[in-house]
């Protein structure tokens, strides 16, 4: 698709909670221990939100760096859209609450709900949006409180999750300065996947107040294994895909979904690329699902690893199964 107008990226934020929570910290819960964790996972710490902090706040917070970043002010938004799986409530949206908190009182607010992938989702119809020329200043968030979601009994699940939240503000290229160009974007899907990564209960079909729901269905459960295979796969499928026609000397960063740190390695070697082209984050925060990626892209830009004209690979992949991927020119 050709677009009518070429978008960039004007700026980017993130959020995370103060809490620090270690691997030590879960053994005092649960029968793991930090050398397993460390090994299998590359996590050594998670934060977690306390009572009285929801993902709203996260989201609004990432926001609002993304905005400061930009040189803009919150009046200067016209669309706001969220990627998240753990609203504050199951309606109306974050994206809503962000939108008034932060005082963004020209913006139109939605959702999106694609899981790990739901940054990538919203950096996508917010770049569709500024290209077809229906909007100039779009929000695109992602971010998660998945604690609420997790079983502490469980030790397969429990270990891998964090909370956090990034931002990045989506804008028309002669307004960024030519900076942030996205260059492509892709998105796929597999619902054959669908119970691979699932929260079983609590939704429309079996809500608290049905009588088949139980209450220690209301949490993440994964297929770890299944993941694991589907995740290396993906991931190197769609850095290939999305890199079609460039040499790997031609990217200088991929920011992937911060997974597990194996299944970062595998991806890695299949493609024969150097570990140092991946900017990896997981051992402080964990999984974060749609934060994982916006996070560490925040994080990438602040320390200085793009310059103008470098190529950054963005990939995600997640509960659905859901996927996608995005090249930007800094
Ligand atoms: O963003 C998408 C969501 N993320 C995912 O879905 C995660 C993807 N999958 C993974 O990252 C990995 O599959 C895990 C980290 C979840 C598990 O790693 P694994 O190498 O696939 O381990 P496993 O599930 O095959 O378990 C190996 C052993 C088992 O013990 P036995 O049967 O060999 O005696 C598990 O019971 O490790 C045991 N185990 C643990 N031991 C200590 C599983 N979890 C833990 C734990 N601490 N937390």
């Amino acid at each position: 698709m050709t677009n009518l107008v070429r978008v960039g990226i004007a700026g980017t934020g993130h959020s995370v909670p103060p809490r620090v929570v270690t691997n030590d910290d879960l053994s005092k819960i649960v029968d793991t221990n930090d050398e397993w964790i460390s090994k299998r996972t590359g996590i050594k710490a998670r934060r977690f939100v306390d009572d009285g902090t929801d993902c709203s706040h996260l989201c609004g917070e990432a926001a609002r760096q993304a905005i400061e970043a930009a040189g803009l002010k919150p009046e200067d938004i016209d669309l706001i859209i969220v990627g998240s799986l753990t609203q504050d409530h199951l309606m109306p949206t974050i994206s809503t609450l962000v939108q008034t908190r932060l005082g963004c009182t020209n913006a139109g607010a939605f959702d999106v709900l694609a899981a790990c992938t739901g940054f990538l989702t919203a950096l996508h119809t917010a770049e569709t949006f500024v290209a077809a020329g229906r909007a100039k200043n779009v929000l695109a968030i992602g971010g998660e409180t998945l604690s609420r979601y997790l079983d502490m009994s469980d030790r397969g699940s429990c270990i891998l999750f964090g909370d956090g939240a990034g931002a990045a503000l989506v804008r028309p290229l002669d307004d960024c300065g030519g900076q942030g160009e996205i260059l492509r974007q892709v998105l796929g899907a597999d619902g054959e996947g669908y119970e691979f990564i699932h929260i079983p209960m609590g939704g429309a079909k079996t809500p608290p107040h049905h009588p088949d729901y139980d209450s220690t269905e209301h949490f993440i459960r994964v297929a770890g294994r299944d993941v694991y295979r589907f995740a290396v796969n993906k991931m190197t499928e769609m850095i290939r895909e999305i890199t079609e026609g460039y040499d790997k000397d031609d990217i200088k960063i991929v920011v992937p979904h911060q997974v597990n740190m194996r299944i970062i390695d595998a991806a890695r070697e299949r493609l024969d690329w150097p570990m140092d082209k991946f900017f990896v984050n997981i051992e402080k925060y964990g999984n974060t699902s749609a934060g994982s990626v916006p996070i560490a892209f925040d994080e990438a830009v602040r320390q200085g690893k793009l310059e103008k004209g470098d190529l950054c690979v963005l990939v995600a992949f997640g509960a659905g199964l859901t996927w996608g991927a995005t090249l930007i020119k800094w």
